[in-house]
């Protein structure tokens, strides 16, 4: 097909069938341009399934650069579905701690262990979408990466992507259902795993939110938003909320070279992660100060976190333990805090940067 210049007149593409010659090229440029990564170890199309899961489960809400090294510290500690069902579920959140999303790691195990008890993944997407923490996007993924299904796996980039090459400009959720549907037409027999790896590539190295390079993108010549010139418009979501601030108090309490942390209850944010103590965190009046106990506390400064629906300031108290009795919780070596939530890391790091206001 002869590509086209921006300057041409855009012709809708009103079906898939216009779109015949996209796998074959978004193919042929992913054969030489595929990203190694470490969960793309073994054959295309027949991944370990186990692999792919966990690294599909780290990538939501996380970029590959951040993600790798939890990839690999994972998979060196537990190179297995079973020996990952076995693991204490303090191990996993304190690995996971830095991630994010926290709810993501509580399914990683509940998953891991329907998993391990039922002798390896389910191999259609249809059964994988069954297990927890397992949505549309994960199951299409694993099923195609692992199993070689006839699977779509649809996330955010894919739909910038094809946002792009169908010019859609209507409603968001009618845009992402004409989406989903181009592409699980497209998915070729016998490549469905690598149609899905080269969209993930295509996306995230060329395709990309900002400044898309469409002079070196394989697929530019089938794309509307190209032919219009104009591919950063797309996708035209509705704009987000305004994430609302909220304010609270992190206390940090030494004694003897040691620190009170705290396990936060299972459910909800941060749930069952390792935590300081701290107030709760409230979008509008006075911060009521709860420290775990009376003592000479003194400000550290504050410190800022983005959270989904809300940011965070979170002033930072310290102070040393002059009475006997020790407040409940977990006491660690200072040199042994690791495992705590990015916001949590933070205030103890300020906490500890300033020796001179002790
Ligand atoms: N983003 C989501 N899943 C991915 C994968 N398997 N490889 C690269 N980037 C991804």
């Amino acid at each position: 097909m002869a590509s086209l210049s921006g300057k041409e007149k855009a012709e809708p593409l009103t079906d898939s069938h216009s779109l015949e010659g996209l796998p074959k090229a978004l193919l042929a440029w992913f054969d030489l341009h595929a990203r190694d990564l470490p969960w793309r170890a073994g054959a295309e199309g027949a991944r370990d399934p186990y692999r792919v899961w966990l690294a599909e489960i780290m990538l939501q809400q996380t970029t590959v650069p951040h993600a790798t090294p939890y990839f690999l510290d994972f998979t060196r500690r537990w190179p297995d579905i079973s020996a990952l069902a076995a693991a204490r579920d303090e191990d996993v959140m304190s690995a996971w701690a830095g991630l994010g999303y926290y709810a993501r790691a509580r399914n990683l195990l509940k998953c891991a262990r329907v998993v391990s008890a039922r002798c390896g993944f389910p191999q259609t997407a249809a059964e994988l979408a069954a297990l927890p923490g397992i949505g549309p996007y994960t199951s299409g993924a694993i099923a195609a990466l692992a199993f070689g299904e006839r699977a779509a796996a649809v996330d955010g980039n894919v739909e910038r992507v094809f946002a792009r090459v169908l010019a859609l400009k209507g409603d968001w959720d009618a845009s992402k259902q004409i989406i989903r549907r181009e592409v699980e037409a497209l998915v070729p027999d016998g490549r469905s795993g690598a149609f899905a790896e080269a969209l993930m590539d295509l996306g995230a190295t060329l395709c990309t939110p900002k400044r898309p390079a469409c002079g070196e993108c394989p697929i530019s010549e089938f794309c509307l938003a190209r032919r219009e010139s104009t591919p950063e418009l797309y996708p035209m979501k509705p704009p987000k909320a305004e994430r609302p601030e909220r304010r609270g108090i992190a206390y940090v309490l030494f004694d003897r070279g040691e620190v009170l942390l705290v396990r936060r209850p299972p459910k909800g944010l941060l749930g069952g992660m390792l935590a300081l103590p701290s107030t709760g965190w409230i979008e509008s009046g006075d911060v009521i100060d709860a420290p775990p106990l009376k003592a000479d506390w003194v400000d550290m400064g504050e410190v800022q976190h983005v959270f989904t629906h809300f940011s965070l300031r979170l002033a930072v108290r310290r102070a040393a333990l002059k009475a006997k009795q020790r407040p409940e919780g977990e006491w660690v070596a200072l040199e042994d805090v690791r495992g705590l939530p990015s916001v949590f890391a933070k205030a103890f790091r300020k906490a500890m940067a300033d020796e001179k206001k002790t």
